[in-house]
């Protein structure tokens, strides 16, 4: 198991770099606001709920400059900090969750001084940091529950304990499958163009002690021809009150070979993921990354500069596609509309 993604520790943000795994576990510790943006912008940390502890530490982070006890002054520095880290990435909603959270803390203590909301602001970011070890762990067992003994299981990305503080969300039921003593296989896809699948997923399940085999990602369809794939787990970046589910790009490919060769599908997430303000797919935002990471590999070039690049970092899932989305409260079944409100808002 690997250690921390993120940790709070003597008023810095502490992240595994993982724009050097698998070659080095390096460490990178984030000092101010502008730090941690940065190393959110390059995917040093990255995953939807490492982001959502990630903006939480990073409120902190931004709040260590402020200096008085003038409280308006103190809540639009906090506006400030939290769109400055709002900007970062657009597409996992996980790190909004983080930043509104934060801003209910200043909302629900209305007659607090600067020090004591400061107080606040760091029990509440240690909370979501809790929230998410203990969320984790939840889903993983309601999870395993879907993984059979001999099952060969298929992921994208990494949806593992470095997208998250510690566990992880699809890769979490495949170690507490492994924990209630289910032998299984993992197929896990390269995940082109930044390899999180090759590089992150790899990397953690071998160090988890699971049985992984590294595709890339054109051999999915062949694997299911074959019948090699009995079920497939994946993470989730946002997803819609219908259910469409933003996820890395490729995701929406296994999706529908696994429709074609009636594979399982199953997402991953916590409830904090889905955005009710969201509707359906076409309104979630999909964020657009720089062409050098298609043309280059590394440091060395693998397209002509100058050809034209398109590099969607995510895709959307539609809702038919999805067999059952797992989450801290138990696996969600279609009709997902209504489901997921019921999941959501009653208590369990
Ligand atoms: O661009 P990334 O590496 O941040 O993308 C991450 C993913 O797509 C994950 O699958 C998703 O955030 C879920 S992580 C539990």
């Amino acid at each position: 198991m690997s250690p921390p993604t993120i940790q709070w520790l003597n008023g810095r943000v502490k992240l595994i770099d993982q724009t050097q795994l698998p070659n080095e576990l390096k460490y990178i510790i984030c000092r101010d606001v502008e730090a941690l943006w940065q190393a959110i912008r390059r995917l040093s940390v990255r995953g939807a709920p490492a982001l959502g502890v990630a903006a939480a530490f990073g409120v902190l982070l931004g709040i260590k400059t402020f200096r008085g006890n003038n409280r308006r002054k103190f809540e639009e520095h906090i506006k400030k900090v939290s769109a400055y880290l709002a900007s970062s990435r657009p597409t996992a909603v996980n790190l909004f969750y983080g930043l509104e959270e934060m801003k209910k803390v200043v909302a629900v203590h209305p007659s607090a001084s600067v020090a004591q909301l400061k107080k606040h602001l760091h029990q509440r970011a240690m909370e979501l940091y809790e929230e998410d070890r203990r969320v984790c762990r939840r889903m993983g067992d309601f999870g395993a529950e879907l993984i059979r003994s001999g099952d060969r299981v298929m992921t994208v990305c990494n949806a593992g304990a470095l997208a998250t503080v510690d566990y992880g969300t699809a890769l979490g039921v495949m170690y507490s499958a492994k924990r209630k003593g289910k032998k299984f296989s993992v197929y896990a896809c390269e995940t082109r163009p930044l390899l999180q699948g090759a590089r992150l997923t790899a990397w953690e399940l071998l160090r988890g002690g699971i049985d992984t085999t590294l595709i890339c990602d054109n051999m999915a369809a062949t694997l299911m021809k074959q019948g090699k794939v009995d079920r497939i787990f994946v993470g989730a970046d946002r997803i819609a009150a219908n259910g469409d589910t933003a996820n890395k790009i490729g995701t929406y490919n296994l999706a529908v070979l696994a429709k074609h060769h009636k594979i399982p599908f199953y997402v991953v997430a916590p409830l904090s993921t889905v955005d009710f303000k969201t509707k359906s797919g076409k309104q979630i935002p999909i964020e657009e990354r720089h062409s050098s990471e298609v043309t280059h590999f590394g440091q060395r070039l693998t397209a002509p500069l100058k050809v034209k690049v398109y590099n969607p970092a995510f895709d959307v899932t539609d809702h038919q596609l999805i067999t059952g989305i797992v989450t801290e409260k138990g696996v969600i079944c279609p009709p997902f509309e209504k489901n997921i409100k019921k999941y959501a808002f009653n208590s369990r």
